[in-house]
């Protein structure tokens, strides 16, 4: 446990010292008397190089050792730590002893030096962490999940674990997973109803797709909260941004309106990013050179930039000017389409916008209702590239107007009774947002498919490993 990682190693002051390390093997090269082995253990980008000498080494060990290794083996060497005379790495190790831990057969072991297809590697998705890329991701995911905390703890919001099975439906869209332990099967050659008062919970229950209504219970205590944390939708949408377990950050807030609230999401993106780019420094510039060209200046720039704020109503304006680019024809009231989003970022703004104030008809119950009647005040934060990265809102702080919002939807306020005792008791002005984990992560390392920024997706049609 307490040896040094090779990402500690990297910045020792080489002094001959001895070392040990520890890994699986990336490449191993052969010149004349010199052996090259590539140690990589995950804790940074950059592999060590260790050099065997077999001029200096007689030892029977370590020259049956190194036959053995290939791609994969995963080993513990000892050496002494050096100045490197190579370029791009600062030390190597001057190997002495070589131990090979465990076997990789190089004919069967499916990771070979060659690049290999994101795809290809989505069916090893137990061995890809191994990979550059998604060695990356999983640091870039790592630090931000920390950053996250980070964020919130400094600003005075207080870390809130909402349940993951639940009752209600907070976004009305209806793509819940059931929760169960009835029969299904006797239950479907019965032929009667499910009687739910008999299921585990004693009535119907589901997998939340949020955790903002139980986050806005504690936002009316503890005035400034977050949850993260994962959340489950049931859509049938096959696309390389949506995911059916995915994370979400929801930061709720006491005694906020809409245009806290937006500032709050500009700030949040923003240090997010800036993390990123300093603590992630190594990873960004391998995402920079082989997976998105340009990805640190946006990030840089983005950093740098005011995001354009845009109500719904000037953005679909904007879209009918150019009406006839776009696949879906955009008009007010429709949902705006990612092709959409795509052209308020990139053509219109140049870099995010946060469009504001959209149909009540395309938007959840628990939004506050503007005083046009028609429009309610949402916010999704969108960026080039990938469209929506949050979503949030205004609340409905007022008793009567959510109670007539939840009634006119078909929806039944008893089954709200806690909901609606926040605006009885105590009510306040409260506004919060979601940020989608995953979309953060494309987002910032540049990967285009959702699938490939988690370890394990699942997505319709898929639940391996
Ligand atoms: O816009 P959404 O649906 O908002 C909510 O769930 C609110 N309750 C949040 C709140 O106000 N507290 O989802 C929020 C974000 C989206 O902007 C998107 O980034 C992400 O969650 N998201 C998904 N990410 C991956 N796969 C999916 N199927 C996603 N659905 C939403
Ligand atoms: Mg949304």
């Amino acid at each position: 446990m307490n040896t040094p990682l090779i990402k500690e190693i990297m910045t020792l002051s080489p002094e001959g010292q001895t070392v040990i390390i520890r890994g699986w093997v990336r490449t191993k090269r052969d010149l004349k008397n010199l052996v090259f082995i590539e140690v990589n253990d995950g804790s940074c980008f950059k592999n060590i190089q260790c050099t065997f000498d077999l001029s200096q080494l007689s030892e029977q060990e370590v020259i049956k050792g190194l036959g053995e290794v290939s791609t994969g083996v995963s080993v513990e060497i000892t050496g002494k730590l050096i100045p490197s005379p190579a370029s791009g790495q600062p030390v190597e190790v001057a190997a002495t002893t070589l131990q090979v831990v465990g076997k990789a057969p190089a004919d069967t072991y499916p990771l070979q030096k060659k690049r290999h297809s994101l795809e290809f590697l989505r069916e090893i998705g137990h061995l890809r962490a191994r990979t550059n890329t998604f060695g990356a991701v999983a640091r870039v995911r790592s630090r931000l999940a920390f950053a996250i905390h980070e964020f919130f703890q400094h600003r005075g919001f207080q870390y809130v674990h909402t349940p993951i099975i639940t009752a209600s439906d907070c976004e009305g869209a209806g793509a819940m997973f059931q929760v169960t332990t009835l029969d299904l099967d006797s239950l479907g050659k019965s032929g009667k109803p499910a009687d739910y008062s008999k299921d585990f919970f004693g009535k119907r229950s589901y997998l939340t797709v949020s955790g903002q209504l139980e986050a806005e219970t504690y936002a009316t205590a503890l005035s400034r909260v977050y949850t993260f944390g994962p959340t489950f939708r049931a859509e049938n949408s096959n696309t390389t941004r949506h995911l059916a377990e995915f994370w979400m950050v929801e930061p709720e807030v006491a005694f906020a309106h809409l245009e806290d609230n937006m500032e709050l999401a500009e700030a949040f993106l923003k240090h997010l990013f800036t993390v990123a780019l300093t603590d992630c420094r190594e990873d960004l510039e391998f995402f920079n050179e082989r997976i998105q060209q340009g990805i640190i200046e946006t990030l840089e720039g983005v950093v740098k930039s005011q995001f354009t704020h845009m109500t719904y109503t000037d953005a679909v304006k904007e879209l009918e000017k150019n009406a006839d680019v776009f696949e879906f024809k955009p008009y007010w009231g429709c949902d705006l389409q990612s092709e959409h989003e795509k052209y308020l970022t990139e053509k219109v703004a140049g870099g995010p916008v946060i469009v504001t104030d959209y149909p009540k008809e395309i938007k959840a119950f628990y939004m506050k209702l503007n005083p046009d009647g028609k429009t309610v005040r949402a916010m999704d934060v969108l960026v080039p590239r990938l469209g929506e990265i949050i979503g949030g809102s205004e609340r409905e702080a007022r008793l009567e107007v959510l109670e007539n919002r939840i009634k006119d939807l078909g929806m039944n306020p008893d089954d709200y009774w806690w909901y609606l005792d926040l605006r009885r008791f105590g009510t306040v002005p409260h506004s919060g947002f979601g940020l989608g984990f995953e979309r953060l992560i494309l987002y910032v390392t540049g990967m285009t498919n959702i699938r490939d920024v988690i370890p394990y997706p699942r997505a319709v049609g898929q639940a391996d490993f």
